[in-house]
């Protein structure tokens, strides 16, 4: 496994960073105190966060589904800047552009492509699984990413807008099974006011 600085120096956030770490800019701000204390998933965000270096050394990432606007990509993205402070590296990719991403062979930097930087950081988030147009190139595409980290003991944080159900038919049993294996499933409810 490549050689990681998460725990062992601080770094500190700015444009450029947010552009490194694809985070949009309405997620540059988001604080997880925001959530309000009527969300009854909030205590286990905060345990995954309270507990975030012990996670990513093991390899244990998120699945946040639930309705629209409810919040899953800003604590994902919190979670991002986290690990980014902490000295470690982390990426923002949306589920419709890994397949493109690959295909076309989009460069990250001079030296990574931006696959190689999706299977390599410390933390991925792939945000809004199942969205766009899916066909099996997308879903195999979407795997392959999720198996190479699995395989490296790397965290994944997904969100989604579908339930449990409907997303382990979206991701197939196999790929399923893996993910329940190695990610706190917590649904997201109730719309951000
Ligand atoms: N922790 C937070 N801190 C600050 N603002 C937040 C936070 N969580 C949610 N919000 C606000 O609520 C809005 C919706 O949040 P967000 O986009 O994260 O939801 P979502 O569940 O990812 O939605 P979608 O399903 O549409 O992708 C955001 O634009 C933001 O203004
Ligand atoms: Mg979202």
């Amino acid at each position: 496994m490549a050689w990681s600085a998460i725990g062992k120096v601080r770094q500190r956030l700015d444009a450029n960073v947010f552009k490194t770490l694809r985070l949009g800019r309405r997620y540059w701000d988001v604080e997880l105190s925001n959530i309000s204390d009527d969300k009854n998933y909030k205590g286990r965000i905060f345990v995954y966060d309270q507990n975030l270096l012990d996670n990513i050394h093991k390899g244990i990432g998120l699945v946040l589904l639930g309705d629209y606007r409810t919040g899953k990509t800003s604590i994902g993205s919190w979670l991002l800047k986290r690990v980014y402070e902490e000295g470690g590296t982390s990426l923002f990719v949306r589920y419709d552009e890994i397949t493109s991403s690959v295909l076309e062979k989009t460069g990250f930097s001079d030296r990574e492509t931006l696959y190689q930087r999706m299977v390599g950081v410390d933390l991925l988030m792939i945000d809004d699984v199942g969205t766009g147009n899916m066909n099996d190139l997308v879903k195999g595409m979407f795997e392959m990413v999720c198996r190479k980290r699995y395989d490296n003991s790397k965290s994944t944080i997904l969100t989604t807008n579908y339930p449990e159900k409907a997303f382990s038919q979206i991701v197939g049993a196999g790929l399923y099974k893996m993910l329940r294996s190695t990610c706190d499933f917590i649904i997201c409810d109730g719309e951000w006011k």
